[in-house]
């Protein structure tokens, strides 16, 4: 019962990785908002995990929704401990084929959702006056650039410096800021990556899944569980220590 008695927020925790940290934190005694623009989906997860778990419709891309979810979990918990900023999206195209419109989805999703979710939560700590944790979703894609995959690539790096430059300035109220980097994780999002890559590569379906998931030192691709333990570290009190990192959880992929 690492988490006993804090509050979280994880934002796209309907499915997937954000799924399997809201399962784990209940698991170690956080209460969690399962915090997704699939209100729906939203509830099934929170009904599957149980009392620890509530849903809260959010919308990375508006302000408003942010600070509705904030303010649901003060009203709920009586304060935020813990924000993982989990919500992302995907998308792939040739340098020469990539639209305005792609680029400026992505950018709103995964760098201004992450920037503006982290500062709600940040304010709402800083008020209340004990810290806190915020764990950023980055990806071996912000490591360095891919054929194809630019704008992602780069929504991830930028992940990576929001998370240094928001760690060296909230730690003054304790508040550690630090992020995870998966390599290859088997959820919705990569079956969309996969048939993306099939349309661009000229491949079959599941082809490039099971390419990739052989390429793992490890021996197969992630599960959404295999990154649980590193979110339940970065939020424990043995933790306190670390800011401003992003960690590679990727079975042996990517070193830096
Ligand atoms: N799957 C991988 O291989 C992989 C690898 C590296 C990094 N990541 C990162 O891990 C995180 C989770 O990925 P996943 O594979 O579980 O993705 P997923 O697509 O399975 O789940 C994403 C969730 O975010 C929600 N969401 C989308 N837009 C939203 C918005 N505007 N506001 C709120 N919620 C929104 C979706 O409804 C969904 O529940 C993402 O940040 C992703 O970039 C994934």
């Amino acid at each position: 019962m690492r988490l006993e008695g804090k509050s979280a927020l994880i934002t796209g925790s309907a499915r997937g990785i954000g799924r399997a940290f809201a399962e784990a934190y209940a698991r170690e005694g956080a209460t969690v908002a399962i915090a997704d623009i699939d209100l729906e989906a939203a509830e099934a997860t929170a009904k599957a995990i149980g009392s620890a778990a509530y849903a809260v419709r959010l919308d990375v891309t508006d302000q408003a929704s942010i600070e509705a979810a904030v303010k649901a979990v003060e009203a709920r918990t009586g304060g935020l401990d813990i924000l993982i900023n989990n919500a992302a999206i995907f998308d792939l195209a040739p340098i020469v084929e990539i639209t305005r419109a792609s680029y400026e989805k992505l950018f709103s999703v995964n760098v201004a959702g992450t920037l503006f979710m982290l500062q709600a939560a940040a304010r709402s700590m800083v008020a209340r006056g004990r810290g806190g944790r915020i764990i950023n979703m980055a990806s071996q894609a912000g490591r360095r650039g891919e054929p194809l995959v630019a704008v992602y690539c780069a929504t991830k790096a930028a992940v990576i410096s929001l998370t240094q430059s928001a760690g060296l300035d909230l730690i003054k109220h304790r508040i550690n800021v630090n992020g995870i980097a998966p390599g290859v994780v088997d959820s919705d999002m990569w079956d969309q990556v996969d048939a993306l890559f099939a349309k661009y590569e000229n491949r079959p379906k599941g082809e490039k899944k099971r390419l990739v998931g052989e390429g793992v030192p490890y021996g197969r691709m992630g599960k959404p569980e295999d990154l649980a333990g590193m979110a339940v570290f970065l939020a424990s009190d043995e933790a306190e220590y670390i800011v401003a990192q992003t960690y590679n959880v990727d079975g042996g992929q990517w070193m830096s």
